[in-house]
C-alpha cells in the first residue's frame, strides 16, 4: 500500500479585524492551485457542537464569563473541533486551515485576563494532548487598526471586541511573546499593508517551512 500524504495544520493568530477570516480564503486557494486537498475552519467551533459553544463565548454581555470559565469553555470547543473535524481531516491527508487556535486562548485568557500560563498549559495537555499546529501565522498590527476594521464588519459577535483598549494592547503583546517563545512554530506577519501583499508573504512563509 502507498503511504497517503500527511496532512498539515496551519493557524491563523491576531487580534480584532487582523485580517485572519480574509487571508485564510486566499490561502486556501492558493493550496488548492498547488492540488492539495483543504479545509478551512475556525475556533471557537468548527464543528457542530463547538459551535454551539462559541454562541456562549462571542455573544452577550462582556462580564458573563470570568477568565477561568471562559479558560474551560475554549478548551472544551477546541476538543470537539479536533475530535469531529481536524483530526479525521488530517488522518484523510488534507491540510487544515484554523481562523484562531490555542494561543488566541493564552493570549486573551492568559495575557488579557491575567490566567495563569501554567494552568492554560495544563488545560492544553487534557484537551489536546501532544498535538501541536504545523505552522502558526501571528497577523500583528496596531490595536486600533484592527479594531476599526472589526467595527466596519460589526455583527453580533462583538463580546470580545467590547473589552477595553488596555486588554487589546496585552493580547497584542502577548501573540508577540508567544512567537517569541516558539519560533520554529510560529512566524510573525505585518498586517497593516494591503491584502495582496500580506498573502504573498503568507504564501512565503507557508512554501518555506512546509514546503507548500
Ligand atoms: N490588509 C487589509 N487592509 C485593509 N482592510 C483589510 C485588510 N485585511 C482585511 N481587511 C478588512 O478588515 C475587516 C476585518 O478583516 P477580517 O479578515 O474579518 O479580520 P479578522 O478575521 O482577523 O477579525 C474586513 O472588513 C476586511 O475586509
Ligand atoms: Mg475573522
Amino acid at each position: 500500500m502507498t503511504e497517503r500524504a500527511a496532512g498539515r495544520f496551519i493557524t491563523l493568530e491576531g487580534g480584532e479585524g487582523a485580517g485572519k477570516s480574509t487571508q485564510i480564503a486566499r490561502l486556501r486557494a492558493w493550496l488548492e492551485r498547488r492540488a492539495h486537498r483543504v479545509i478551512t475552519t475556525r475556533e471557537p467551533g468548527g464543528s457542530p457542537g463547538a459551535e454551539m459553544i462559541r454562541k456562549l463565548l462571542v455573544e452577550g454581555p462582556v462580564e458573563r464569563w470570568d477568565g477561568t470559565t471562559e479558560a474551560l469553555l475554549h478548551f472544551a470547543a477546541r476538543r470537539e473541533h479536533l475530535r469531529s473535524t481536524v483530526w479525521p481531516a488530517l488522518e484523510r491527508g488534507d491540510w487544515v486551515v484554523s481562523d484562531r487556535f490555542a494561543d488566541s486562548t493564552l493570549a486573551y485568557q492568559g495575557y488579557g485576563h491575567g490566567i495563569e500560563p501554567a494552568i492554560l498549559e495544563q488545560l492544553y495537555k487534557v484537551a489536546v494532548g501532544d498535538f501541536q499546529p504545523d505552522l502558526t501565522i501571528i497577523l500583528d498590527l496596531p490595536i486600533e487598526t484592527g479594531l476599526k476594521r472589526a467595527a466596519e464588519r460589526r455583527g453580533a459577535e462583538t463580546r470580545y471586541e467590547n473589552l477595553p483598549l488596555e486588554f487589546h494592547a496585552r493580547v497584542r503583546e502577548g501573540f508577540l511573546e508567544i512567537a517569541k517563545r516558539a519560533p520554529k512554530r510560529c512566524v510573525v506577519i505585518d498586517a497593516t499593508g494591503d491584502v495582496e501583499a500580506i498573502t504573498r508573504r503568507i504564501a512565503d512563509v507557508v512554501t518555506d517551512r512546509l514546503g507548500a
